[in-house]
């Protein structure tokens, strides 16, 4: 089974996945997590050339380096587990290239990045998406004291955008599951329990 968490950064998303493996985990259940863009060794350099270099990227090879990422941790790591009957959990997957890149960047038409989504995953698909949705002022205030990332410096206007493409493939994706972020990490964790356990 593949889960997939998406949201725009300062959303809890990393609170969340930590809980949920420890869910999984006391009910007998192992799971494996990745992050994106990272998980293997080539993804790993590729995200510093993403978020730690301060190198200016042109936005189309921005969206290549994070399908690039991708593809390798998808071929190398999350396919063979999957064929094993695991639980994945990936923190960020390709809703995020069509959010960030697509919606945010503005790099290419959303159609050729859905085709470039469904290249770079091999066909992969999560079973469910579990959505943290959060306006972008709050996210940012949450996220004030954090030293920033390349992506994270990309200002409120940008995180804007953003978010209403994550917000337009909640109502377009039956898989995405939207949890309202400004909930107590307790109240989204029972919901995120609820939603997963009739599919353990
Ligand atoms: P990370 O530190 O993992 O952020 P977070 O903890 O919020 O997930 O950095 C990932 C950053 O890269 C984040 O700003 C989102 C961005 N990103 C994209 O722009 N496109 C993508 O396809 C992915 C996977 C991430």
């Amino acid at each position: 089974m593949l889960l997939s968490f998406e949201g725009i950064d300062g959303c809890g998303k990393s609170t969340q996945i930590k809980l949920l493996q420890n869910y999984l985990k006391n009910t007998g259940y192992k799971s494996y997590l990745f992050r994106e863009p990272g998980g293997t060794e080539v993804s790993e350099k590729i995200r510093s050339l993403l978020l730690h270099e301060s190198d200016e990227l042109d936005p189309v090879s921005e969206m290549l380096l994070f399908s690039a990422a991708r593809s390798q941790l998808i071929a190398e790591k999350v396919i063979p587990l999957i064929k094993k009957g695991e639980i994945v959990i990936l923190d960020r997957f390709y809703d995020s290239t069509t959010a960030y890149q697509g919606y945010g960047r503005k790099s290419v038409p959303l159609d050729k990045i859905q085709l470039l989504n469904s290249i770079a995953s091999h066909g992969i698909q999560p079973d469910i998406t579990f959505y943290l949705k959060i306006d972008p002022l709050i996210a940012q205030k949450r996220t004030e004291s954090v030293e920033k990332d390349r992506m994270e410096k990309s200002g409120l206007e940008f995180f804007r955008d953003v978010a209403g493409g994550f917000d337009e493939l909640s109502k377009s994706e039956k898989r995405f599951k939207t949890l309202d972020a400004t909930l107590s990490v307790e109240e989204i964790h029972q919901k995120i329990t609820s939603i997963l356990a009739p599919h353990l």
